[in-house]
């Protein structure tokens, strides 16, 4: 093996978590058939990889989002990110949460796993697992972080992420979902958008007709307020778990 084959590996080991090893996780369909070049292939990987491509894709908007998105976690906590972020942003959460709290990172594709275990390679607070966030069966987090996953998803899958995210908190603990929102009508963009969507991201325009709290099972068990960013095009809709 080569010597720099071998001091990755080394790294990688050095960086995985205890029980990265999970039991095998099927891809769902939808993954596979829409984002497979995006999220399934090394190539675009590498391509899309990167902040400055993040930020295009988000119209100058990515560092607002994810800004506003990290404010709400507290230093110290422990926090359950619920797929990867293409750039910098798990790197961004590892810090504002900081030595003392603890950030889980979740996707259901392995390369994205692999991948951002070798961006996180300096944060011995992250641990980094191979699981479907619908699947999700862990219990007790400060904070749940859901960034631009729900418009990449099927009406049931947001369905069964939501309820699980929420279900996952700790009484008094806070899910973020950043995502997609209905734009005004007089946007600039939404002509655009709606082209992008009806092209590439088929299951992006219910966000447009749905809010996020109406895809929680026990909506009422939580307070929802939800904050829209450039035009209506963004939103950040923040669940507190009621109790203490
Ligand atoms: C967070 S979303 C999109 C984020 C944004 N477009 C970006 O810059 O990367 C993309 C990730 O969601 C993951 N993903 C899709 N469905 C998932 C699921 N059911 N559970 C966990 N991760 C999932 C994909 O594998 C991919 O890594």
């Amino acid at each position: 093996m080569p010597q720099a084959k071998l001091i990755e590996s080394a790294q990688t080991a050095r960086a995985a978590p205890p029980c990265a090893a999970d039991s095998p996780v099927k891809i769902p369909g939808y993954l596979q058939e829409t984002y497979r070049w995006a999220y399934l292939s090394e190539g675009w990987r590498r391509v899309l990889d990167r902040p400055s491509v993040v930020s295009a894709i988000l119209w100058g908007n990515a560092n607002r989002l994810m800004d506003t998105a990290i404010a709400e976690f507290e230093p110290g906590s422990h926090v359950l990110q619920t797929a990867c972020v293409y750039g910098d942003f798990s790197a961004r959460l590892a810090r504002r949460v900081g030595a003392a709290g603890r950030l889980e990172v979740i996707d259901v594709a392995p390369l994205q796993i692999d991948n951002c275990r070798r961006k996180l390679a300096d944060y011995p607070h992250v641990r980094l697992r191979v699981v479907d966030a619908s699947r999700h069966d862990g219990a007790g987090y400060d904070g749940v972080c859901c960034f631009f996953l729900l418009h990449e998803v099927p009406e049931d899958y947001k369905r069964r992420i939501v309820d699980r995210l929420l279900a996952s908190l700790r009484p008094g603990g806070k899910a973020v979902f950043v995502d997609y929102h209905r734009p005004r009508n007089s946007h600039p963009l939404r002509p655009i958008m709606r082209l992008v969507f009806r092209r590439l991201e088929p299951y992006a325009e219910a966000l447009w007709r749905h809010d996020i709290a109406s895809y929680a099972t026990r909506a009422a068990d939580y307070a929802w307020h939800k904050e829209t960013y450039f035009g209506g095009l963004y939103q950040k809709t923040v669940a507190v778990s009621s109790g203490q």
